[in-house]
């Protein structure tokens, strides 16, 4: 067979797998889930029945539900191994580096991989669901030098996420906007952690590994790290005034605006517009911070000399202002997305293991052939990326 392909940087627009979870139309600024769309969802879901939504391919029954949010709840707890392992962490790491790791030591408790029996599918969605909000909250509280907060059996899935964070019991309204919050990312078609998720369950390794490859590959603030970077840009900026001229330096210079632009979007994202409103309705309890005000004159600038290339807001844009409005500090902004993010990561996984194949692509070789060995006493030191 011949070796000349075309090479297409990113490969934008080349599918990678047939898949019916998620469709996104970037024209039009559509996303479903299983064909519903994200609107009805996040106005009349919550993020489990989602989570079931995605996975399981259909929307769960009134008794499927409660058994899955049941089966979820008795599994909050980690072993107390792991709770030391994380204590060991550095307390200046990020939290998406100690999930990463957190989540690949999972593998190491359920080690008994059966990837052709439902029952161990189903275990594992369980576990990652369960577990994943509470290891994220534990490296929280150990990093500050206290306890875990142990999860609470009374409070559903969001408000208890929150409540693990701070102790204490959130407010229905920052709970049910949570839990919005938790919907809106819980899947987008193949954007990279999905991929790398598939990459690796392509392998047959077990699903902890694929959920570990797809936080590292989450962290990157190419991807759902902006919505950390989103904040340090809004304080860099700092007012309403300096946004102009920030913005401007910004195009001048190609420097990317974080939380704007798209692979797929050329127009605003449906999720911002969603998250957009999530925060007004908390505005509207708590009063408006000038976070927001420099923020709505950085959608408007940005529109106004990007939007001709199709960069809008994407979904990282406003979830930042939502969490920190919510009290929650903004490393933890990435750890949220995954926490969402697993379930179309295991969506994907059962996906693939349906029709799997080693993902194994080629590439385009630009070296030398038939190159000489010269011996060590002959070579020249040349500089080497930069050394
Ligand atoms: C997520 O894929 C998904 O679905 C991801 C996600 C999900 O739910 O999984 O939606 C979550 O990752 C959202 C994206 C978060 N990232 C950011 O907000 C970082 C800032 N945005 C970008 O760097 C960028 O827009 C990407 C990474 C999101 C998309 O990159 P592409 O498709 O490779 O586009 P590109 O970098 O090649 O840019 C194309 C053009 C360039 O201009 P030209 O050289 O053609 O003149 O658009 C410009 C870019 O300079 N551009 C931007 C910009 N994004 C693109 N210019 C300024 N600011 C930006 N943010």
């Amino acid at each position: 067979m011949s070796n000349v392909c075309e090479y297409i940087p990113g490969l934008e627009n080349i599918p990678a797998a047939k898949s019916s979870i998620s469709y996104v139309d970037g024209q039009e600024g559509i996303l479903e889930y299983r064909g519903i769309p994200i609107k009805e969802l996040a106005e009349k879901g919550s993020f489990l029945e989602c989570a079931y939504l995605l996975i399981w391919d259909k929307l769960p029954t009134k008794d499927e539900l409660e058994a899955f949010e049941t089966e979820i709840l008795y599994h909050r707890r980690i072993k107390y191994r792991i709770r030391d392992m994380m204590k060991c962490f550095p307390e200046t790491g990020h939290p998406m580096d100690a999930l990463q790791t957190s989540a690949a030591a999972l593998g190491l408790f359920y080690s008994r991989r059966a990837l052709d029996n439902p029952e161990y599918i189903s275990q594992a969605v369980v576990r990652l669901l369960a577990k994943i909000p509470t290891m994220v909250a534990a490296f929280h509280q150990m990093r500050r030098g206290n306890d875990p907060v142990q999860p609470n059996d009374s409070l559903g899935y969001a408000a208890n996420f929150l409540y693990m964070l701070t102790e204490r019991k959130p407010d229905p309204l920052a709970a049910k906007i949570f839990d919005v919050c938790l919907t809106l990312h819980a899947e987008h078609t193949m954007n990279a952690s999905t991929f790398s998720a598939m990459v690796t369950a392509s392998t047959l390794t077990d699903p902890y590994a694929v959920v570990a490859s797809a936080v590292g590959t989450l962290a990157g603030p190419l991807h759902g790290g902006a919505n950390e970077e989103v904040l340090k840009m809004l304080e860099e900026i700092g007012s309403v005034e300096n946004v102009r001229p920030y913005i401007e330096n910004c195009v001048a210079n190609k420097l990317k605006i974080m939380g704007f632009g798209h692979r797929v979007y050329k127009v605003k994202d449906p999720r911002a517009t969603i998250l957009q409103s999530l925060a007004e309705q908390l505005f509207e309890q708590t009063g408006r911070d000038d976070y927001y005000q420099i923020a709505l004159e950085v959608e408007k600038v940005v529109e106004e000399l990007l939007g001709q290339k199709g960069i809008y807001a994407n979904v990282d844009f406003y979830s930042g202002l939502v969490y920190r409005k919510l009290g929650i500090p903004s490393d933890l902004f990435t750890p949220i997305f995954a926490i969402a993010r697993v379930a179309g990561w295991l969506a994907h996984w059962k996906e693939q293991l349906a029709v799997n194949r080693i993902f194994r692509p080629t590439q385009v070789y630009v070296g030398s052939h038939n190159s000489p060995y010269i011996p060590i006493e002959n070579r020249v030191q040349t500089e080497v990326n930069g050394h």
